[in-house]
């Protein structure tokens, strides 16, 4: 069986799939040293743009470890860069806009292509057969923190302008869902087999809030790819699973702050992913921390094994050989 039929027969609950799928958000990077080989030479816009870069640093952690799935490198900045927002990277520094968001107008405004996202797909769908190809965007309200405050942080002005003026944000959120789904469908109708969608600053909003202004747009996002595999990457999850039961995903990756088997128990039909806080692969219990998830799922054969978030730069990679090897002797 190959890792994309073990991951793909996960989300669709074959009884057929043996064993259990893993692979872990941002395998490619930093903590790779033939990734930082790659950025001595090329800047990291460099390697977005470029797709025969994004293939090879998608496949450089397929080389090293045995994981079910890949997901093509890329960025969920490129939709604001597309909206002529002015991306950049600043070492150390994280992401920055320089021109951030002000107006609705500014969402209406023609995209730029994103071809090149697309392109990549393409590329690493030839080049990775055998694992599951994941496409992903960032959530319309991440998105709006990166938008309206320019950079990353406590997103201060996002925060405000949300509760200033409720319709203007709902239509924003809209709009950016829009974006979002066509984004997604676009990676799908290159090759990606499912997508996964960034929320990586859920837990910044009170869950009220979250349900009654950022839920819609993502029930917007799951109608539009009903017929395709979709991930929502809720950061917050234990807040916030109630608020999100509607929007039909097919799975939830939840972090390391979530009960995994309250989130089950609230999202009933969600194939969950996640839980294993990324610390825990600096030096942390490895293997206990899987065989933890393993026995907070009850063994279920409906779960994505994965970190709750990221792998950090500092992470050794023979401690993502060991999460992987863990996996495999699950029984
Ligand atoms: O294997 C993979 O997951 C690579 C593909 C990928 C990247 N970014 C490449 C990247 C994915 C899925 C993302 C998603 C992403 N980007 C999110 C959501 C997931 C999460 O981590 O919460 C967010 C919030 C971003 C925005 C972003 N991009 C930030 C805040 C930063 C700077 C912080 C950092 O880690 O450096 C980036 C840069 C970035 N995106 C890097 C990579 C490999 C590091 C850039 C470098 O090489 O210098």
């Amino acid at each position: 069986m190959t890792g994309r039929q073990r991951f793909l027969g996960t989300l669709h609950r074959d009884p057929a799939v043996e064993g259990h799928p893993v692979w872990l958000m941002r395998q490619a990077g930093r903590f790779l040293p033939e990734y930082r080989e790659l950025r001595s030479r090329h800047s990291f816009m460099e390697l977005v743009h470029n797709p025969a870069l994004c293939t090879e640093a998608a496949l450089q952690p397929l080389r090293r470890f045995d994981l079910d799935a890949t997901i093509v490198f890329s960025d969920i900045l490129v939709i604001p860069d597309a909206l002529g927002m002015g991306l950049s990277f600043t070492p150390g520094d994280g992401p920055r806009l320089a021109n951030p968001l002000r107006e609705q107008r500014q969402l209406e405004r023609p995209l730029g292509s994103l071809d090149y996202v697309y392109e990549a797909v393409a590329q690493l769908r030839g080049a990775a057969p055998g694992h599951a190809l994941l496409g992903f965007a960032g959530a319309p309200w991440t998105l709006y923190c990166y938008m309206v405050d320019g950079e990353g942080g406590e997103f201060p002005l996002a925060r405000q302008s949300i509760r200033a003026d409720e319709l203007r944000a709902r239509a924003m959120l809209d709009r950016l869902a829009d974006l979002v789904a066509h984004h997604l469908l676009a990676q799908l109708r290159a090759g990606a087999d499912a997508v996964q969608v960034f929320d990586t600053w859920a837990g910044r909003l009170d869950a009220d809030t979250y349900a009654r202004l950022v839920t819609p747009g993502l029930e917007r996002i799951a109608d539009r790819l009903a017929e395709h595999d979709t991930i929502l990457f809720l950061r917050g999850a234990d807040q916030l699973s109630r608020r999100v039961g509607k929007a039909r995903f097919t799975g939830v990756s939840v972090d390391a702050g979530a009960d995994l088997s309250a989130v089950r128990r609230e999202l009933p039909g969600w194939v969950t992913q996640g839980n294993v806080a990324s610390e825990v692969m600096l030096g942390g219990d490895i293997e206990g921390a899987v065989r933890g998830v393993f026995e907070a799922t009850g063994g279920a054969r409906d779960h994505v094994y994965n970190l709750g978030h990221g792998v950090v730069p500092a992470t050794p990679p023979e401690s993502v050989a060991r999460f992987v090897n863990a996996v495999r002797a699950l029984p």
